[in-house]
């Protein structure tokens, strides 16, 4: 029997440093030391601490499952604990993702953003994971597109015989709370129909259709759903296997030489450029931005991260690339496009997608003033 592994990705925005610039050095450490903790006591077997601008990411490699209790649990105490810090030294936005506080099993919903994948472990798993700042659980529709089903980025699809018969995509209707499995290439127009609504679909799974192998998996939960009203961005983040009969880690890199353009930025209600770095710049500036992303690549070795002769696991940090330079300055290009018109759309967001308006306000003010048109 393979052996069965799991890999959780779980983050949260427990406040940060400089308004929503990034995760200083204490709340880190605190994550540093539970999950070594977690690690000795071998509820985990490998881990790392990272940031993605303001949130705090837990990854974790273990053999218990998704959604296992005890791993939610240490997750949900850890934020916990990096909040009350952050609370402590009046860090800005403390607990900001805590948006619930019924922890009974399971941190889905609760406001921390969750990918996990259970995989039987293959001879070799190259494993990438993706971590958004100033962004929304839509982010990663595009790029999931480009990576699994479209045969003009990843030439897979086309000369792989393993990949020839198309992949399957789990799409999440978040409005309706309802899910649909959609097959590529067959369905791939009626996918692109539904994935393109960035803000209601989201691809939250996708598996080989050979096989039905998983392959990708993606955090789709939208705080202002959870919470009732506008509370700040998703900041998505998701798991991709690789090679072998998957798309390669260069082919799941690819769509990222370019910039797109997703939902968030300044007060979680502008359009703004994806901009892809590596971990050194994984901090949020200009505007609140422009929306960061980081790429970690690992290997998965019996149950945990394959790791370096001090026991350290050995993670890639894959945007921290020339590779990516144009996709940077594609990014600077339109953040300073969108940013000269203002506050006016298509640089703002719609009404009903604004984190915060005035609108109300405005229109309250001005409600005597209005006459027949
Ligand atoms: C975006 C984000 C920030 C804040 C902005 C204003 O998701 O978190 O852009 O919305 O810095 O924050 P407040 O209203 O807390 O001053
Ligand atoms: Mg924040
Ligand atoms: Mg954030």
């Amino acid at each position: 029997m393979p052996r069965k592994t799991t890999i959780s990705l779980i983050k949260c925005d427990v406040g940060s440093l400089a308004g929503h610039y990034t995760v200083p050095k204490p709340l880190l450490n605190i994550a540093e030391k539970n999950l070594k903790t977690a690690k000795d006591q071998n509820l985990i077997n490998s881990y790392y601490v990272f940031n993605a601008g303001d949130d705090l990411q837990l990854l974790m490699v273990h053999e218990k499952g998704e959604s296992n209790p005890q791993i939610h649990e240490l997750a949900w105490k850890t934020f916990h604990e990096a909040a009350n810090k952050a609370l402590q030294l009046k860090l800005y936005g403390a607990g900001q993702d805590l948006l619930k506080n019924a922890f009974s099993g399971n941190i889905r919903g609760l406001g921390p953003g969750v990918a996990e994948m259970e995989i039987e472990e293959r001879g070799s798993d190259p494993i990438v994971i993706f971590a958004a700042d100033k962004t929304s659980a839509g982010a990663f529709n595009f790029p999931l597109f480009r990576i699994f089903a479209d045969p003009m980025s990843t030439a897979g699809l086309v000369i792989d015989p393993n990949m020839t018969e198309g992949f399957k995509f789990e799409v999440t209707d978040t409005i309706e709370n309802k899910k649909a499995v959609i097959k590529t290439p067959e369905e791939m127009y009626e996918l692109i129909a539904l994935i393109g609504t960035v803000q209601r679909y989201m691809v939250s799974r996708v598996w080989r259709a050979r096989d039905n192998m998983i392959c990708a998996a993606s955090s789709i939960s939208k705080l202002s759903q959870i919470a009732g009203k506008y509370v700040g961005k998703d900041d998505p983040v998701m798991i991709v296997r690789a090679q072998h009969g998957l798309p390669a880690v260069g082919e799941i890199l690819v769509p990222f030489m370019h910039s797109y353009l997703v939902e968030g930025w300044m007060r979680g209600s502008h359009w703004g450029p994806v901009m892809p770095v590596g971990l050194k710049d994984s901090k949020c500036t200009a505007f609140d931005g422009p929306p960061r992303l980081v790429a970690l690549g690992f290997q998965i070795v019996n149950g945990g991260i394959a790791c370096d002769d001090n026991g350290r696991p050995m993670i890639a940090d894959l945007f921290d690339d020339p590779a990516f330079d144009m996709a940077r300055h594609e990014a600077l290009e339109l953040a300073t496009l969108l940013r000269r018109m203002g506050e006016f759309e298509p640089a703002r967001l719609g009404p009903e997608e604004m984190e915060y308006t005035t609108i109300q306000q405005v229109l309250e003010k001005l409600r005597t003033r209005f006459t027949s048109a």
